[in-house]
């Protein structure tokens, strides 16, 4: 297995403040590798960066082999870089399958396009594109809610949509931020089962989480951010039992 994506020297700011002071750190392919860190390590700035959603101030990210550093958004997306976000974003008057065919485009002025000329084409790739998302509701268990609107979902519901939303584009790779976060227990493992499957599936999973036993459940290597850089890095056990690792979230905690 390569490194699908490769972040060297990550620097980034705000007012001032350094929040990412030369990240650095590799995603092998195919693997499901942990991000973890204290509240502020600079985790979630990480993925804005990495995603296209700031700007970074230097270093490099590399996705595939490609220089992606700064890219915009809905670039990485078609290049195969997805990202979930801790909220749920969108449209609220949209149904859960209305909302899933929006991101499934590869390009925003497409559903008009088709509108316009319903050629076969178009019907054809509009029909391909209901019948993912379809598929992708059933395997989430969004499938008896799909023509709901996204707003009568549960809190859970809308973080497998999140996660639903992020596999209508097909990506390589997925980057989640606390996909499981003030989701109820029973729901936690379910999508910590899902996760796995899709990972099973060949896409790689980068995931920030803050319950230890899921991410030593389910991640292989982990990585421990703090300060706005990378402090640690390799299977949970030995991680855990880094007293530099255990200081770090001491230090923060108290
Ligand atoms: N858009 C922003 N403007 C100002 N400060 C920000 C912004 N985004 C993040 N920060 C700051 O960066 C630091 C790291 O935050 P964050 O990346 O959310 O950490 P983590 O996800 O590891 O808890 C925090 O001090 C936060 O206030
Ligand atoms: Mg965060």
């Amino acid at each position: 297995m390569s490194d699908q994506l490769e972040i060297s020297g990550l620097r980034r700011a705000f007012y001032g403040v350094e929040v990412l002071r030369g990240v650095d750190f590799s995603v092998r392919e195919g693997s499901f590798t942990g991000l973890i860190g204290p509240n502020g390590a600079g985790k979630s700035t990480l993925f804005n960066v990495v995603s296209g959603l700031y700007p970074a101030e230097a270093g490099s990210v590399r996705f595939a082999g490609a220089d992606i550093t700064s890219g915009k958004p809905d670039m990485l997306v078609r290049a195969g870089l997805a990202r979930t976000f801790q909220l749920a974003r969108g449209f609220p008057k949209l149904t859960v399958f209305q909302h899933l065919m929006l991101h499934g485009q590869q390009q925003p002025g497409d559903s008009l396009f088709a509108a316009l000329t319903r050629s076969s084409a178009a019907r054809q790739a509009e029909e391909r594109l209901a019948e993912r998302a379809l598929g992708i509701a059933r395997r989430l268990k969004l499938g008896h809610v799909i023509d709901n609107p996204v707003t009568a979902l549960s809190g859970g519901q809308k973080k497998l949509l999140e996660i639903g939303r992020a596999l209508m584009s097909e990506p390589r790779m997925i980057l989640l931020d606390e996909p499981m976060a003030g989701v109820n227990p029973s729901l936690v493992n379910e999508i910590g089962d899902h996760l796995t499957a899709i990972n099973r599936e060949g896409i790689t999973i980068l995931l920030i989480e803050h319950d230890m036993a899921l991410i030593r459940r389910l991640c292989d290597p982990v990585i421990v951010m703090a300060n706005g850089r990378v402090m640690a890095e390799g299977p949970f056990e030995e991680i855990a039992a880094r007293e530099d690792v255990q200081e770090a979230y001491l230090g923060r905690r108290h």
